[in-house]
């Protein structure tokens, strides 16, 4: 309540002083009010624990660095956006409406995330994609004012096939929830297998975020794949890896994945995701004093082991900390504000990464197994991996 009347309070103000031509208020809300930052994230459903690990992210990289953004202290919005992609605009319009955000940090889902797309390039606020892949977001409709801070969806699998292939797999499955994200991740993955010489035998499908996976293990089994490979993620990802070694799967017919697969869920998912084998830019136990000290402070502050989710959150965070202090805290200087994000390099737990012309990260994919609920680096499966952003012109 207190903030809609703020809010109103607010545009009163400002119809007021654009009709006299004064345009102090405006000003004084660049320079000395509150930061509006917005969080969309889901916070409900299959997805819930990765919206709760990337706000922690945010929070811990910005408190880090005092608390504020350009000197400026920060006011939090938050919806919940349930992962359902139908009421993805409507959503992203409450925050950019009616609270006015400064900066939309948002989301998980590929097609909520389309939704958000729509709003923020139709107003042009400041749009920062901690999780969701959607190829398009930094492709065809990539926009000045949108920076991702995770991947696209195609990036971990374009690391999986060859990697498949080294172990001798020539004969695979594919499964996945048939949404944006299982199926571009589908792409990635049949670019690098059959690039490296495997043969994909069968792609197997449910709707999101269905986990009635029983009918396609059994299809799996007969089909007899030297392995499978998969997109999965959250609770879903904890049932499939459970329902798998169930099926009697597991020791019989390697389960591959991108990494999503084992992020956040080796607790829920126990000893039946001991040797999955995933493609992904986060590994628990990189050994580096960077990864170390974020997974220490993380799990002192959160009572929680950080995962995947958790650094996309962090380097958003230090990502709009960096943007905002090259601005001093005016995040109306669109163009310094942007030139700033597009050269910032990210010192993240997952190893320094930049953003490609397009706004997607330019970063290292690593080969990653489960061993005692974590997941091992086994290797760097593709060094520098940048997403090709076909299509995007911005203008
Ligand atoms: C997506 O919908 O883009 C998505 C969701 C969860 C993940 C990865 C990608 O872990």
């Amino acid at each position: 309540m207190t903030t809609r009347r703020l809010v109103l309070t607010r545009s009163a103000a400002l119809v007021g002083a654009a009709s006299t031509g004064l345009l102090l208020p405006q000003i004084a809300r660049a320079q000395g009010s509150k930061v509006r930052v917005g969080l969309m994230l889901p916070y409900t459903g299959t997805f819930a624990q990765l919206g709760v690990a990337i706000e922690n992210g945010v929070r811990m990289a910005i408190d880090e660095k005092g608390g504020k953004l350009g000197g400026r202290d920060i006011e939090w919005f938050k919806v919940d956006d349930e992962s359902d992609p139908s009421k993805g605009v409507e959503n992203a319009s409450k925050l950019v409406q009616r609270d006015k955000v400064d900066v939309l940090i948002g989301t998980v889902h590929s097609g909520v995330q389309m939704g958000i797309q729509k709003v923020v390039r139709d107003s042009g606020v400041l749009s920062l994609i901690p999780n969701a892949g959607v190829h398009a977001a930094t492709r065809a409709l990539c926009a000045p004012n949108v920076f991702r801070t995770s991947f696209t969806n195609s990036q971990p699998t374009l690391a999986l096939g060859h990697a498949m292939m080294a172990k001798g797999h020539k004969k695979a499955v594919w499964i996945t929830w048939k949404y944006a994200a299982g199926d571009e991740a589908f792409e990635g993955f049949k670019e690098s297998y059959t690039k490296a010489g495997g043969t994909i035998i069968k792609e197997l499908g449910l709707p999101f975020p269905n986990v009635e996976f029983q009918a396609l293990l059994t299809e799996i089994a007969s089909l007899k794949p030297d392995a499978v490979a998969c997109f999965f993620a959250g609770g879903g990802a904890a049932k499939f890896i459970r329902d798998y070694a169930a099926a009697g799967l597991k020791g019989k017919i390697p389960l591959y994945g991108s990494g999503f697969l084992t992020e956040g869920v080796l607790d829920a998912a126990g000893p039946a995701a001991d040797g999955i084998i995933t493609t992904m830019h986060y590994s628990d136990s990189l050994d580096t004093p960077r990864n170390k000290q974020f997974r220490t402070a993380y799990a002192t502050r959160f009572k929680l082991q950080p995962d995947v989710y958790a650094v996309q959150g962090y380097d958003t965070g230090q990502l709009l900390v960096q943007g905002a202090a090259a601005v001093k805290g005016d995040l109306n200087s669109k163009p310094a504000l942007y030139k700033a994000m597009e050269s910032a390099v990210i010192d993240s737990p997952r190893g320094k990464w930049t953003m490609s012309k397009s706004h997607n990260p330019v970063q290292d994919m690593y080969l990653r197994v489960v061993e005692n609920k974590e997941n091992k680096v086994l290797g760097v499966a593709a060094k520098g991996l940048a997403d090709s952003g076909a299509g995007c012109k911005m203008g």
